[in-house]
């Protein structure tokens, strides 16, 4: 892998429907070459009889280690350079970066490029787990920006670019900022804007797009983050683009403000030195199905999603959460391949439908929350069962509202409100000094005024209230108990019951 930008020799569009780094390894991996290299199955030869019948040979075939000549070594560019070309070209970056530990690995990664020790960087609150991470393993500071959030339906939207501007004008100057775009929910929000604050102040706009990998690629789409001006993005590419699951892709733009090679070394130091050829394979075409069949394939499911949500929204008490919305603080655009339902009006919780859909057909939904279920549909997603999800869903509820015996909005509504922070918009240490530093798992009211080294955030709504390194509050000890007793799981904590809190010796 070289630390140039992917652009320096930029491939035309016609390579788009080339598939360089899979055809090499399907060419490699069929062509019968005696294997005296790892993995010690060999191609499935030596694998378990269960394995290679439940993988298929083929996956064993193609499952080849790193240094293979002709796939990422030997005259440059390489299958897999171009591979990695192809996919900056296709997102107008001018370097693409396969990651086969998901858009995980690029935040570890982005933090210790653009992070490291002692240096502030703004953190929009409810980013991914993993940029806490990230910080804990370069010794950044995060300063952090509260996205906007909507108590009714207990839902965090993203950062305006008026917080955004406000938390960066204040203390230490920052190095960079991290937000997210799309929200779990699909609201985008205005990268353009955050862009130009955080240009202004003279830092590098990293959004991370786990959830809208797609975007960019259909005029019914927001655009895609780097063409709004962004500098960094990720794009979780198993999430809705169909690579298989843990591979995804950093991006850089055509910016002078990151340090590309800087980003090169981190991406290798958290990066396997036997990464899945399997995965990176499945990036490569999950790009050329994007670039090439992408808009008509989006098309297709973005009709099916329209249909769906019509017949979904004649429903007694289901409302659909979506378009509507865009034009409110932190939401500037909108994913049609998300339905959002609000089942409020049913009288039941979002937990509750998605556990009658599950018991009655079998459908298995990405997000239950106490106002809300959501399905997460992929940019080829096949349109029957799309078609039909609005009759399973009437019928589900028919069978389970009247022995759940509720009428009216259920109880538990306070677990929707906005969940306190610890004081102040830095945390008390350092995240790393408080990851690393000696902890003891001490009762939970034990806790207040100590500082902790757990990172929790309750389901919903998906907002961290405790980060390692923030001062535990009596307030904030009282809204995770309310939480857990209202039924919402603690995502993070050591002890998921909340009796206990692990906080710095
Ligand atoms: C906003 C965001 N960033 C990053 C990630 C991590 O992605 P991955 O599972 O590909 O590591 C997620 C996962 O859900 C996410 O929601």
């Amino acid at each position: 892998m070289t630390a140039e930008r992917n652009a320096a020799s930029t491939p035309s569009h016609s390579e788009q429907p080339t598939a360089p780094y899979l055809e090499a390894v399907a060419a490699y991996g069929l062509r019968g070459s005696t294997r005296f290299h790892v993995p010690g199955h060999k191609g499935g030869g030596g694998a378990d009889p269960g394995l290679r019948s439940a993988l298929g040979h083929a996956a064993l075939l193609l499952d080849v280690p790193q240094d293979i000549d002709g796939i990422d070594i030997g005259p440059s560019p390489t299958p897999y350079e171009r591979a990695e070309r192809l996919a900056a070209d296709a997102y107008g970056a001018s370097r693409c970066w396969f990651l086969t530990n998901g858009a995980s690995q690029g935040n570890h990664a982005l933090c210790l490029a653009l992070a490291g020790d002692g240096r502030h960087v703004l953190v929009q609150r409810n980013s991914h787990a993993s940029v806490i991470d990230g910080l804990v393993l370069a010794g950044g500071l995060p300063r952090f920006v509260a996205p906007e959030y909507d108590p009714e339906l207990g839902m965090a939207h993203g950062v305006t670019p008026q917080a955004l501007e406000q938390a960066l004008a204040q203390g230490e100057p920052c190095t960079a900022a991290f937000i997210v775009s799309p929200t779990y929910y699909g609201m985008a929000a205005d990268i353009a804007g955050c862009a130009e604050v955080a240009h202004r102040a003279g830092v590098p706009l990293v959004v991370d797009s786990a959830w809208g990998a797609h975007f960019g690629f259909h005029a019914s789409l927001p655009a895609s983050p780097l063409e709004l001006g962004a500098d960094v993005m990720l794009a979780s590419t198993h999430k809705i683009v169909g690579s298989l699951t843990q591979s995804a892709m950093l991006l850089v733009g055509h910016t002078e403000r990151v340090d590309i090679g800087a980003i090169s070394r981190a991406v290798r130091l958290v990066r396997s030195t036997s990464p899945s050829a399997l995965l990176m394979a499945s990036l490569d075409a999950a790009r050329r199905q994007l670039a090439v069949h992408g808009e008509l394939l989006l098309d297709r499911t973005i009709r099916a999603a329209a249909r769906a949500r019509e017949a979904i929204e004649r429903i007694p008490g289901c409302a659909i959460v979506g378009e509507q919305l865009v034009g409110r603080p932190g939401i500037a655009g909108w994913d049609p391949l998300r339905i959002v339902i609000d089942v409020r009006g049913t009288g039941l919780l979002g937990y509750q439908v998605a556990a009658a859909l599950r018991a009655s057909y079998d459908i298995h939904l990405e997000l239950a929350t106490h106002a809300t279920v959501v399905l997460v549909l992929g940019i080829g997603q096949p349109v029957e069962p799309l078609d039909r999800v609005a009759h399973d869903l009437a019928e589900s509820l028919k069978r389970i509202a009247p022995a759940a015996g509720l009428a009216g909005p259920p109880a538990g509504h306070s677990v929707l409100s906005e969940p306190p922070t610890s004081p102040g918009s830095e945390p008390a240490i350092a995240p790393r000094a408080a990851f690393l530093g000696a902890s003891e798992a001490v009762p939970v009211q034990a806790a207040v005024g100590r500082i902790s080294t757990e990172s929790i955030a309750g389901y919903p709504p998906g907002v961290p209230t405790l980060l390692p390194g923030e001062l535990v509050t009596a307030e904030v000890v009282d809204y995770l108990r309310a939480l857990v007793a209202a039924g919402a799981r603690l995502h993070g904590a050591a002890d998921p019951s909340f009796r206990t809190l692990r906080v710095l010796a």
